[in-house]
């Protein structure tokens, strides 16, 4: 049994759209086939961008998207993306499989990508490998208005307005692939790049991202922290769920019962992370300025079996719905501190929302819970009493309208929780939505795409002020509580 009070004066903060961000990154088929086929493609495309891909990530209102990496940032030039795509330089990339990288996918792709989903543009920069010229340029290249050398550039590549760069990130894992570098050296790095990062727009400062620890390396933030906090906007975390040891990699599908626990549990250490993490922020940042940036999170499971290990390709179950619901109400709960987070990856990588195969198109169990979760982006966090049942997690905003979005999952495996929830408004209407799991590690593949699907879930009854609701094991469920 659990039980949620909601006092409509007891209000949290904005949840910030920007937590319910993507991140995709060359590597595998999350660029190449999973949104970017070319022009010249069979598969329907709109200047080079899938069709079907661009459609459906409309549904779940993708925010903000990071781009290029990942490991990739730190090995990527950007000159090599831009201009004709036919003379652009082949590359190896270095960081996932070696394999050729014809750059077709580059800066103005990405923001033709943009504009097809209506998202925000973060992208990462190369600290690691490349200058802090190149960072520079990049970013006269993509941003500035008028006549310079960066801007003349991108007008002789076709594009004569500037874009809009909302948000910026230097470097990725400084700690590791980014460098290998010390707290103390990074620190003095950012502060010397950022200071070459222009903010041209006036209308769009540049939001500064410093590479943030890598799970609960308390010293690199508190390093960061103490040397460079008034040069940044955000600083990053990373945090993936894995189901046992980093180097054992469990599976996907056909996994023991133990696993699921298991996989859960390592997803909701990023409540303690995300503490811990945040009060050496408020250290040095009592007014909660800087932003935690969790621009990497979801789980990571064993590679399918006849891909290529390096691509990263893992099929996605009603497990992976409860990692996103859980974590997602985690960054609701911390709304105050976690100002944008990037599930890892969009398509094809990880913990996707869409897998592709030729012409194919999946939606994942995670791209529904994104589905589900839209009526918190932007909303009000509220500050409920809660007595929730061990396998249940649950997080509540309110709408614009006065009414309350509540979202719920309950991650056991046999007993559905009986949920009663006080509101000290009279209720008027209820609408649900669910999303269920029959089996540990039901999912949606190429010749079965709907066994995992959205349905209206009546299990719901109100009078006055309460409602009570029973949430089956495997599931979540929304409520759209309408008090007008
Ligand atoms: O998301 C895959 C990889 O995980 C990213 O490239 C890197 O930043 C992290 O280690």
């Amino acid at each position: 049994m659990s039980y949620i009070a909601i006092n409509s004066q007891r209000e949290n903060g904005k949840i910030s759209k920007y937590i319910y961000g993507q991140f995709s990154e060359h590597l595998g088929h999350g660029i190449y086939d999973g949104l970017w086929v070319g022009p010249e493609s069979d598969i329907p495309n709109t200047n080079g961008i899938r069709n079907d891909v661009v459609n459906a990530l409309k549904a779940i209102k993708v925010p903000v998207l990071r781009w290029p990496g990942g490991c990739f940032a730190d090995t990527y030039h950007w000159t090599d993306g831009i201009g004709p795509t036919n003379t652009r330089k082949r590359i190896v990339n270095t960081s996932w499989g070696s394999v050729v990288e014809n750059n077709h996918f580059g800066t103005h792709e990405y923001f033709e990508l943009l504009k097809q989903l209506g998202a925000d543009a973060y992208i990462n920069g190369n600290l690691g490998s490349g200058t802090v010229q190149e960072m520079s340029e990049w970013v006269e290249y993509m941003t500035f208005d008028g006549t310079s050398p960066m801007a003349d550039l991108r007008a002789t590549n076709g594009h004569q307005e500037p874009w809009k760069v909302k948000f910026f990130g230097i470097g990725n894992e400084s700690w590791g692939g980014g460098g290998n570098m010390r707290p103390e050296y990074y620190a003095d790095l950012y502060r010397q790049y950022q200071t070459f990062i222009n903010s041209y727009d006036a209308d769009t400062p540049i939001y500064k991202i410093a590479s943030g620890p890598n799970v609960d390396d308390y010293h690199w933030m508190d390093v960061l922290m103490k040397n460079a906090a008034p040069y940044m906007d955000g600083i990053s975390l990373h945090h993936y769920a894995l189901a046992s040891a980093w180097e054992d990699k469990r599976p996907a599908l056909n996994f023991p019962e133990n696993e699921w626990f298991s996989l859960i549990k390592s997803a909701q250490k990023m409540d303690e992370l995300i503490t811990k993490h945040s009060t050496i922020m408020d250290k040095y940042d009592p007014q909660k300025r800087i932003g935690l940036i969790v621009d990497e999170w979801g789980s990571w499971l064993r590679a399918e079996e006849n891909t290529n290990p390096a691509f990263l390709y893992q099929q996605n179950t009603i497990r992976d719905a409860m990692i996103a619901a859980i974590t997602l109400h985690i960054f609701q709960k911390h709304a105050d501190r976690v100002q944008m987070a990037n599930i890892a990856q969009m398509v094809n990588v990880l913990q996707a929302m869409l897998l592709t195969d030729g012409t194919k198109l999946v939606k994942t169990p995670t791209y529904y819970v994104f589905k589900m979760f839209t009526k918190h982006q932007d909303a009000i966090a509220m500050n409920t009493f809660d007595e929730l049942s061990d396998t249940t997690s649950a997080s509540v905003s309110k709408n614009a309208e006065g009414g309350y979005f509540i979202s719920l999952c309950n991650f056991g495996l046999s007993a559905s929780d009986d949920v009663t929830v006080d509101v000290d408004t009279v209720i008027k209407s209820v609408n649900g939505s669910m999303l269920r799991g029959s089996r540990m590690d039901e999912h949606n593949d190429f010749e079965h795409p709907n066994e995992v699907k959205l349905v209206d879930f009546s299990a719901v009854s109100f009078r006055s002020h309460q409602l009570k609701a029973q949430i089956p094991p495997m599931s979540v469920v929304t409520l759209q509580v309408n008090t007008n």
